[in-house]
């Protein structure tokens, strides 16, 4: 019911050329292959190069924030519309390198989910518990304030809302959460959007981000309520990522 959908994000990695290469590269392995969607997102400075090379394929785009603002003096920020107008698909929002090295707060982080799906574009929030969150055993309190606050801005109606839970231990570490661990925030998370969106809530995808490789990636996309990943480091070459990304195949 729910198609997997697995995302690269890069990060802060690849030039113009870098970007091309890979991208040629993922087109020529992706072919026509159905049943789960995969999804790049570059750095801004790549994304109307990868724009124009994505067209008309089965590859979609995204970019890794956006400001909510649709203009204005915000020197160093891009706006959703800007975003927008490069053809995105997908926003990330609130990545937890957002939050923790750019002190991203909750409430911006509800702006830019709202002004995303204002545009039409879905928007990945991502939700997870530091390690000192987790060690004080408010995993659930954490996550649960970044979910109400993150839709705090949409109505009964997720339209294509993704959640990424990401712990944020996880990410980069190469420690990757249980499958089991995973699962369990994975059906929490359902829950809590079937509450907040009723039957609706069964619609929205929810990723496992953090230290996904290609040895453990089938242990995640196998899983009930995970429908997809959201991938960091092991996304960076394209063999790789696409052997991760097949794995979700139902
Ligand atoms: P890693 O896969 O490198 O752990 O990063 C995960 C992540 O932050 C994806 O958004």
């Amino acid at each position: 019911m729910r198609t997997p959908l697995v995302a690269a994000n890069w990060k802060m990695h690849k030039t113009i050329p870098e970007a091309r290469a890979y991208l040629e590269r993922l087109l020529e392995l992706v072919g026509r292959e159905a049943g789960v969607e995969v999804v790049v997102i570059p750095s801004f400075t790549s994304l109307p190069a990868a724009a124009e090379l994505l067209a008309g394929t089965p590859l979609g785009l995204g970019a890794q924030d956006a400001y909510p603002e649709p203009a204005g003096a915000y020197t160093g920020e891009v706006s959703v519309t800007q975003v927008a107008d490069v053809g995105v698909h997908y926003v990330l929002c609130g990545h937890s390198e957002r939050r923790n090295l750019f002190g991203e707060g909750d409430e911006l982080v509800g702006r830019k989910v709202q002004a995303v799906v204002a545009h039409g574009i879905t928007p990945i929030l991502c939700v997870g518990e530091t390690l000192d969150e987790r060690r004080a055993g408010g995993v659930w309190k954490v996550v649960e304030r970044q979910l109400e606050r993150g839709v705090a801005g949409l109505n009964d109606n997720p339209r294509g809302l993704v959640i990424a839970y990401e712990p944020v231990w996880a990410i980069g570490t190469g420690v990757a959460a249980q499958p089991s661990d995973a699962q369990a925030m994975a059906a929490r998370i359902r829950v809590w959007l079937r509450k907040r969106f009723g039957a609706r809530g069964d619609r929205v995808r929810i990723q496992y981000g953090g230290s996904v490789n290609t040895d453990n990636a089938g242990g995640f996309l196998s899983l009930p309520d995970v429908d997809g990943a959201l991938v960091g480091g092991a996304s960076l070459d394209p063999d790789t990522f696409w052997a991760i990304a097949r794995s979700a195949h139902r």
